[in-house]
């Protein structure tokens, strides 16, 4: 059909994938809600993306009436200020870039309006931290769209400030910057997911899932309450991101582990000390946190350390050696409900036969079917662009594709 030609050249297109990431020094307060520039700055851990991924396709076709953007397949609102922040300083970039007139085609591309499609290979509904992810996806196949290559983490903190350290792999960190524009709060690589290759991370999903304070309104709270988060911004974290790079750079898995449970657990303070308080930790949370204690008290040093975000699901790192054992405890410790053959996904786990002295010392109060599952990831790479043309989420008539 020629009409149908017509259109499908007038369609560009592209599709990126990004990943999640979890900070073991946590970003919490904001000294300028809207261009998002934090308090302190924070160090994450990017995630594999054969576990946890967002994938996202834009195009621009001057045969859309209007900017439009859909979610895991539901239609969502384009007009969302985060999503027209990012949306608008890449066009500026691109812009920029083009410096005028000389590429007719990209200048005809930023007058069309644009798709959005957007879908995370993991369910929303398991409350795993996807903003970061998507707003860091959604930055780079923008980007790719409009043929951007500068520095792009700025923008993707205009989505969310955790975004900006998906757009690097491996161990991240994101620099609060001084200036009042935000062109120095950047997120840049400390060292690539190859440089500490038996490192690996078990995320405990929990069944129970309520709806937490979100992060935005919580961390501003907490600016504007909390004596302690004040002192950590100023004194704690410029001490401990210098000691957790050494960690990072030694590959000191003690040290490592270490800080990101404290860090975890002062965050919680924070939270704690925001007035009036608010409480992401819970009785499973603290269950959690006794049980890795218990283990690493039981082997006589630390090799297992957990950290928490604004919701219940418990992150863990290990070193590859210990998975497996710690996997069983964690299986004792919550007995799966139902699914027990769902009950690990990801990377492999082998079984483990316990000790006696192992199963007395540390499993002493199993609470069954707390945990939904475990997910077995490790650190992994930054976003990537997607060359099959069959994975864009996006037909030729720019709709989205029915799903399989
Ligand atoms: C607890 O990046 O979600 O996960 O910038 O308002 O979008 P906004 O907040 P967000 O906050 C993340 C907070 C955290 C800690 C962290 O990821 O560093």
């Amino acid at each position: 059909v020629p009409g149908a030609m017509a259109a499908e050249r007038a369609l560009a297109v592209a599709t990126c994938t990004a990943p999640v990431n979890i900070a073991v020094i946590k970003y919490w307060g904001k000294r300028d809600t809207d261009l998002i520039l934090p308090i302190n700055s924070s160090l994450s851990v990017t995630l594999h993306q054969d576990q946890l991924k967002t994938t996202t396709t834009a195009a621009a076709s001057r045969d859309f009436t209007e900017d439009r953007l859909w979610l895991n397949g539901a239609e969502a609102d384009v007009g969302h200020p985060r999503v027209q922040a990012c949306l608008r300083e890449v066009r500026r970039l691109a812009r920029k870039r083009r410096g005028g007139s000389e590429d007719a085609a990209t200048l005809g591309l930023l007058s069309y309006k644009v798709h959005i499609a957007s879908e995370n290979n993991f369910p929303t509904a398991a409350g795993l931290a996807s903003s970061a992810a998507g707003y860091a996806c959604l930055v780079s196949a923008l980007a790719r769209l409009y043929g951007v290559e500068d520095e792009l983490s700025e923008v993707a903190r205009r989505g969310s400030g955790s975004a900006c350290r998906s757009m690097w792999g491996g161990f991240v960190q994101w620099q609060r910057g001084e200036r009042p524009d935000g062109t120095d709060s950047l997120a840049h690589q400390v060292a690539p997911e190859t440089h500490w290759p038996e490192l690996r991370v078990l995320v405990l999903v929990v069944s129970e899932q309520k709806k937490p304070v979100a992060s935005t309104a919580g961390m501003q709270t907490s600016v504007e309450t909390s004596p302690l988060l004040k002192h950590r911004a100023e004194v704690v974290v410029p001490e401990r991101l210098a000691q957790m790079m050494r960690h990072i750079r030694e590959r000191d898995f003690e040290g490592f582990g270490q800080l990101a449970m404290r860090d975890s657990n002062q965050f919680h303070a924070t939270c704690l000390d925001t007035f009036p308080p608010i409480f992401y930790l819970n009785d499973l949370s603290r269950h959690i946190i006794a049980l890795a204690h218990r283990y690493n008290a039981h082997h006589g040093h630390i090799k297992v350390a957990y950290t928490f975000d604004a919701g219940p699901n418990a992150v863990i790192f290990a070193l590859a050696d210990t998975v497996d054992e710690f996997v069983e405890v964690v299986r004792r410790s919550f007995p799966p409900a139902t699914n027990g053959d769902q009950f690990i996904r990801g990377l492999p786990v082998s079984s483990a036969a316990l000790p006696q002295e192992l199963v007395a010392a540390v499993v002493t109060e199993p609470v069954p079917g707390a945990i939904q599952y475990i997910l077995h990831t490790k650190p992994g790479p930054g976003p990537q662009l997607v060359d099959d043309p069959s994975q864009h989420l996006l037909g030729a008539d720019g709709l989205p594709r029915r799903r399989a």
